[in-house]
C-alpha cells in the first residue's frame, strides 16, 4: 500500500445537532494517525472530514433553538466541529459540509443520472422511522417498553425514543437489484469490510435479502431538492454518503476524482451497514468504483455502555486535553484500545498510562539522553566509533528495524494499536540499553571516552528514529524533541522524514548541537487527573 500510491481516507461526516464528544474525536484521531503515517511514507495522501447538515434531526434541533437550520449548522460548525480538529490536532486536507454548493451540485447530478438510467422509481412508503438514526426501521429493530415514559409505544432499540410512522409517496432506489453483486464483492474482496466481526454481520444481513431504499422525503424541505421533482428532498443518508465523492471532484473535476477515488472509509460499527451495503450499491448503480475498504471501529464505552450525549455519558474532548494535552489524548486512545473492538474509557487508566508510558517511558528517556549529551559533550552529538561498538549497539539497530517493519505491516491492517506497541518496544529497548551501558559510569574514566561517545550516539540516534516513528501519533512532543535534537537545519522537519527510511541507521549527523528539553510529558497533579 505505502508505495507512493493514492491514500484517500475519510471519517464519517458528523451530525451538527450537537457538540462533539470523545467518540467523535476517537474516529478523527484514528483517521489522522493513518493519514499522517501514509503522508510520511510518501503516499499521495488526502484526509477528508466534515459535517452532515440536512435531515429531520438537524431541522428539529434548529427549530427547537429558534434558528433556521442553515444558521444553526453554521454556528455549530464554527463553534464546535471545526474547533474539535484543533483540540485533537487533526491534519485534515479538506472539510466538507453537505450544505456546500460543490456538494449539492454533484448530488443533483448523481441522482439525475441514476434516475435517467432507471435505478430510481416512484412508490409509496409506509413504515417506521427513527429520527435519531435518520433510518427506516423494521419491526424487529424496535422495542416495546413495559414501563417508563414510552410504555406501550414502539421505540428505536438504539435511541430508546419512539419511532414515527411514515406514509408518503417516495422515490425508491432499486437496491435489491444489487444483492448478488454485493455478496460477490464481499466474497472476492474479504478486505473490503473489516474487521471480520463487522464483515460477518454485513454478509449475513445482505444474504437475508435487500429491499429497495426510499431515498426522498416530502414532509419537510431541509435537504437537497430532487431535481425532477422539487417537492421532494433527498434522504439524508443518500445525500451524506455522496460527500466522499463530491469532495474530491465527482461531477466537477474528473482528473481530481480519478486521482483520489476510491477511498478508505473509517466509520463507527454502528454505521457500517450504510457504508458497506447502501454506499457500494449506489456506486455500482452509477458505474463508479466501490471503496477500497470500509473499516468499522468499535465503540468507546463509559460504564459499560456506548458513550453518548443522549444518555448523558458524553465527555467533551477538551475535558481530557485541557489536563493531559492533545498528544496524550491521541496516544491513549490509539494504544489502549484494539482498533476495531470496543474499549472502555476510564480516567484511572488514562492517568496510569500517561505516567508510566508517556512521562516515565518516553519522556524520561528523551530528557536523560539530552541531559547526558549536554553534561558529557557540551551538547554536541559525538561520533560513534567502530572500535568501541559492541553487540549491544547492533541490538538497538535491529530493534528499530524490526519495529519499523512491524509497524508498517500493522498500519496496512489498520491495527494502529499493534503499530504503537511495536514502536514502544524501541522505547523499552533504549531504556534498557542505557541502564545496562551506564554512560554515567563510562564518563568517569577518560579511557572509556570512545565507548561513551558510541553509547550516547546510539541513544540519540535511537531518539531520532523514535521521533519519526511517533510523529503521526504524538506530533507535538515529537516536534519538540526534534527541535531539541538540533537536526532541523541538517535534515528538515520531523514530519518531512520518510517513515520508509526511518530505520536506516546513522541519519543523525554527529556534530549537531542539542538544546534544553523541557519535560515532554510533565507530571500531572493527581487531584486534577482524577
Ligand atoms: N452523520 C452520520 C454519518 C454520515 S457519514 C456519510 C452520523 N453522524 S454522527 O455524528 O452520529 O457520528 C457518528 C460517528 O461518530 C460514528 O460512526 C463513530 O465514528 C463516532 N462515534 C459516535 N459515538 C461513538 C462512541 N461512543 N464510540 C466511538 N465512536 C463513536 O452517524
Amino acid at each position: 500500500m505505502s508505495d507512493g500510491s493514492s491514500f484517500y481516507i475519510t471519517t464519517p461526516i458528523f451530525y451538527v445537532n450537537d457538540v462533539p464528544h470523545i467518540g467523535h474525536a476517537y474516529t478523527e484521531v484514528a483517521a489522522d494517525v493513518l493519514a499522517r503515517w501514509h503522508r510520511q511514507s510518501g503516499d499521495d495522501t488526502w484526509l477528508l472530514t466534515g459535517t452532515d447538515e440536512h435531515g429531520q434531526k438537524i431541522l428539529r434541533t434548529a427549530t427547537a433553538n429558534g434558528l433556521e437550520p442553515r444558521e444553526w449548522a453554521d454556528r455549530l460548525v464554527a463553534s464546535a466541529w471545526k474547533p474539535l480538529l484543533e483540540t485533537v490536532d487533526i491534519s485534515n486536507d479538506d472539510f466538507i459540509r453537505t450544505t456546500d454548493e460543490r456538494h449539492e451540485v454533484a448530488v443533483t447530478l448523481f441522482l439525475q443520472k441514476l434516475y435517467d438510467e432507471g435505478h430510481i422509481y416512484a412508490g409509496e412508503y409506509e413504515g417506521y422511522y427513527c429520527v435519531g438514526c435518520e433510518e427506516y426501521k423494521q419491526r424487529d429493530e424496535l422495542d416495546e417498553p413495559l414501563s417508563g415514559e414510552y410504555q406501550g409505544q414502539l421505540v428505536c432499540s438504539i435511541h430508546s425514543r419512539p419511532v414515527e410512522i411514515l406514509k408518503e409517496k417516495n422515490y425508491f432506489f432499486r437496491m435489491s437489484a444489487f444483492q448478488q453483486r454485493l455478496l460477490d464483492l464481499y466474497e472476492s474482496r474479504p478486505e473490503f469490510v473489516q474487521p471480520e466481526s463487522v464483515r460477518n454481520e454485513i454478509v449475513q444481513f445482505v444474504r437475508q435479502g435487500l429491499s429497495d431504499l426510499s431515498i426522498s422525503r416530502s414532509s419537510f424541505d431541509w435537504g437537497i431538492k430532487v431535481p425532477w421533482d422539487p417537492s421532494h428532498v433527498v434522504y439524508v443518508w443518500f445525500d451524506a454518503l455522496l460527500n466522499y465523492t463530491t469532495a474530491v471532484g465527482y461531477g466537477t473535476d474528473r482528473e481530481l476524482f480519478e486521482r483520489r477515488w476510491p477511498a478508505y472509509h473509517l466509520v463507527g460499527k454502528d454505521i457500517a451497514r450504510f457504508h458497506a451495503v447502501i454506499w457500494p450499491a449506489m456506486l455500482m448503480a452509477a458505474g463508479l468504483e466501490v471503496p477500497h475498504k470500509v473499516f468499522g471501529h468499535g465503540w468507546l464505552l463509559v460504564g459499560g455502555e456506548k458513550m453518548s450525549k443522549s444518555k448523558l455519558t458524553g465527555i467533551a474532548p477538551s475535558q481530557i486535553t485541557d489536563t493531559f494535552g492533545s498528544d496524550a489524548f491521541r496516544y491513549y486512545f490509539m494504544r489502549a484500545i484494539s482498533f476495531g473492538q470496543d474499549g472502555s474509557f476510564s480516567w484511572e487508566d488514562l492517568s496510569a498510562r500517561y505516567q508510566a508510558e508517556l512521562a516515565n517511558g518516553f519522556g524520561n528517556l528523551a530528557s536523560r539522553v539530552i541531559a547526558m549529551l549536554q553534561r558529557y559533550f557540551d551538547g554536541v552529538v559525538p561520533s560513534p566509533t567502530t572500535a568501541a561498538s559492541t553487540e549491544a549497539e547492533i541490538a538497538v539497530q535491529r530493534s528499530v528495524a524490526d519495529a519499523a517493519s512491524a509497524a508498517h505491516a500493522a498500519i496496512d491492517r489498520f491495527a494502529i494499536h499493534d503499530a504503537l506497541a511495536a514502536v514502544w518496544s524501541v522505547v523499552d529497548e533504549l531504556n534498557g540499553y542505557i541502564t545496562e551501558q551506564e554512560p554515567w559510569a563510562l564518563a568517569k574514566d577518560e579511557a572509556d571516552r570512545e565507548r561513551l561517545q558510541t553509547v550516547l550516539y546510539t541513544a540519540a540516534e535511537g531518539l531520532r528514529a523514535l521521533a519519526v516513528l511517533l510523529s503521526p501519533v504524538i506530533p507535538k512532543a515529537t516536534s519538540r524533541l526534534w527541535a531539541a535534537l538540533g537536526v532541523e537545519a541538517a535534515l528538515g522537519g520531523v514530519t518531512a522524514q520518510s517513515l520508509r527510511d526511518v530505520a536506516r541507521w546513522g541519519q543523525l549527523p554527529a556534530g549537531v548541537r542539542v538544546s534544553q528539553l523541557e519535560a515532554l510529558f510533565p507530571r500531572i497533579d493527581a487531584a486534577v487527573a482524577s
